[in-house]
């Protein structure tokens, strides 16, 4: 976690992105030096978040175990979803396969399906380890209030109690 090293060398707010989808990650990253956090797996999967509810669905159900690191072989890394493309762009990769060979896997038009028809296979899609610490689909707004008071409640108790009186 290099937040404090940004924290130390800039004068201009810090936001946190990666891996936060609760109020532990906030409290976390607050105490690293940020002054607040970007969510990026944990927005997508809210009710206003206009993709399809399958995918939604599918993010609850995942654990932190189901991405898949895509494009290793070429220096461009990508974490998605764990599902029968990724792993076989995968698999292409580890053959010794190049782009050229999984141009068509890894296409936005088959990711778009994803999103947009609840097709889980039909393409790869972009989602964080933090998936596992997703287990529902509330508004934004339940989101966010329960992050905000989730978060007092930390600082107030649990951290309180490491501080001697
Ligand atoms: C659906 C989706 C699409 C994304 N697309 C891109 C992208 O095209 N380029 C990029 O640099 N990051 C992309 N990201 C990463 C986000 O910009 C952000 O850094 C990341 O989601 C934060 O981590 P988190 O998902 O653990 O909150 C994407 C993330 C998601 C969930």
């Amino acid at each position: 976690m290099l937040i404090p090293a940004a924290a130390r060398a800039l004068t201009i707010p810090i936001v946190a992105s990666g891996g936060i989808a609760d109020a532990r990650g906030l409290v976390a990253a607050l105490a690293l030096g940020a002054d607040g956090v970007n969510m990026g797996t944990r927005f997508l999967c809210t009710q206003e978040s206009s993709i399809d509810q399958q995918v939604k669905e599918q993010i609850v159900a995942n654990s932190e175990r189901d991405t898949q690191l895509i494009f290793r072989t070429m220096h461009n890394t990508a974490r998605v979803a764990d599902n029968e493309i990724s792993r076989k762009v995968v698999e292409i990769e580890k053959a010794g396969g190049k782009f050229e060979d999984v141009r068509e896997l890894v296409s936005g038009a088959r990711g778009r399906r994803v999103f947009e028809d609840g097709d889980l296979d039909a393409g790869i899609w972009s989602v964080g380890l933090c998936q596992g610490l997703i287990e529902d689909i509330p508004t934004c707004a339940d989101l966010i209030g329960r992050m905000v008071s989730e978060a007092e409640e930390l600082i107030n108790a649990r951290l309180a109690r490491f501080v001697s009186a």
